[in-house]
């Protein structure tokens, strides 16, 4: 029976109370997105696995230790997405979207899925907002990205966030580096953990995110890529920092940060919430990702941020959402007839965008009127008999405990209307 009614591990339901604080920080996320001439991008949750093999790249932790992959049964491998990079890429060269010019800017508020150890801030179903710009290859929308993550922390009031920031130069310098690299690591064969052993022919930068602590104690004294960095890059990530320092921006240069994904050239970086222990969120430059999945060669640059970790950071600073309003007025009835009557004009509230509720449990008036206060109603009514024949009943405010007259006929909506906007001024 457990499996009924527990959720797969790594994963949470989102309820109400909880789900109002997810809609607010979506809300500003989207409202920062848009501010910034983002667009939002919807792609499907499983695509060919061959698209995360391609853009993620396959010596990855992702692609090699965490993805839901299956075969489908037309027998066609499919994997449900473990970010949203590589579909929003897909997304972009399909659909066309760089016809209408670039820079083409998506945004994404989406779930993905990851077979991972769930711990604090580790989820199997985690959820991301991001965002993809693609045809702007100059500094600034470096920074523009970054900006826009960095003023949506602050919106939501998250104090606490840096920003770290590395580069891990383009292709060209990066061959010199990877002997580097393979050169001290080779002198470490017999430390390194399986995965990274395999790794070091194939992509030997892997091993410096490795999460093994006699790795990271090795991967510490590696050489590091700012060193090795051709013009172009060490000129690039120059401009990244002048324009940060324009925007009055302040960062942390962090030689190691390479990031667990193979697609990014250049800058990388990260935003560490420092009260959590774990980065909110991260991304970079990936200008050979379009390329890679068939596309003409075209820059691209982004960010994925955590939700679960934002929701996390501000539960942990005490954050205040405000709370819904489920009911305004509460419609009570006593008898079969009230009860169809309390019905028809709750739905005439709801008509005119008033959040009304009556009994659907056949509760008598007191655990009517319990269920009322329960829910937060800010005005009650009762209806029965007397109420129907007269046309009229009383409307209370359960604050004030103050009562106005209302017409329950034809005119009851505008009644209402008149009378609980009175009473916010009139206090009766
Ligand atoms: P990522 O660093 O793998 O980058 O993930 C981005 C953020 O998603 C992380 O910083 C973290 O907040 C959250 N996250 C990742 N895995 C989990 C997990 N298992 N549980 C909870 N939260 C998690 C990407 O996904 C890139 N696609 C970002 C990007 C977009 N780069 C360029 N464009």
């Amino acid at each position: 029976m457990e499996l009924l009614t527990k959720a797969p591990k790594g994963t949470v339901d989102v309820a109400p109370g909880a789900a109002e604080k997810w809609q607010a920080v979506e809300a500003v996320l989207k409202s920062e997105a848009e501010l910034n001439g983002f667009g939002e991008i919807r792609t499907p949750v499983f695509e060919h696995t061959e698209l995360f093999l391609r853009g993620v790249g396959d010596t990855t932790d992702v692609v090699e230790k965490q993805m839901y992959t299956f075969t489908d049964k037309g027998g066609r491998s499919v994997t449900l997405r473990p970010e949203g990079t590589a579909g929003a890429v897909r997304a972009m060269l399909e659909n066309g979207l760089y016809n209408a010019g670039y820079p083409v800017k998506l945004y994404y508020l989406t779930s993905c899925y990851r077979y991972e150890k769930p711990q604090a801030g580790r989820l199997r179903e985690l959820h991301q907002f991001g965002v993809e710009m693609f045809g702007a290859a100059e500094p600034a929308a470096d920074v523009q990205v970054i900006a826009l993550a960095l003023s949506a922390f602050k919106r939501l009031g998250l104090a606490d966030v840096g920003l770290q920031l590395n580069s891990i130069g383009c292709p060209a310098c990066r061959k010199e580096y990877h002997k580097a690299l393979q050169e001290y690591f080779t002198a470490y064969k017999d430390q390194l953990c399986e995965t990274c052993l395999s790794r070091l022919d194939r992509n030997p930068m892997r091993i410096l995110d490795c999460k093994s602590p006699v790795c990271q104690g090795i991967a510490a004294g590696a050489p590091k890529i700012t060193d090795y960095l051709c013009g172009d890059c060490k000129a690039h990530f120059a401009k990244v920092q002048e324009y940060l320092t324009a925007l009055g921006v302040a960062y942390e240069i962090d030689p190691g940060l390479v990031r667990g994904l193979d697609y990014y050239t250049r800058t990388v970086f990260e935003f560490p919430s420092k009260t959590l222990g774990f980065a909110l969120g991260g991304g970079g430059r990936y200008d050979g990702l379009v390329e890679e999945m068939g596309g003409k060669p075209t820059p691209g640059l982004g960010f994925g941020l955590g939700l679960d970790r934002i929701l996390m950071a501000l539960d942990a600073q005490g954050a205040e959402f405000p709370g819904a309003t489920r009911c305004e007025v509460y419609i009570a009835a006593m008898g079969e007839k009230a009860q169809q009557q309390a019905f028809v004009l709750m739905d005439k509230l709801h008509q005119c965008g008033v959040p009304a509720d009556c009994d659907l449990c056949a509760r008598g008036l007191k655990a009517q009127m319990k269920y009322a206060d329960r829910i937060g109603a800010q005005y009650t009514m009762v209806l029965g008999d007397n109420e129907l024949e007269a046309g009229k009943a009383e409307l209370k405010n359960m604050r004030t405990g103050g009562k106005v007259e209302l017409s329950i006929g034809e005119d009851f909506v505008d009644s209402y209307l008149t009378a609980s906007t009175a009473q916010e001024g009139l206090a009766f």
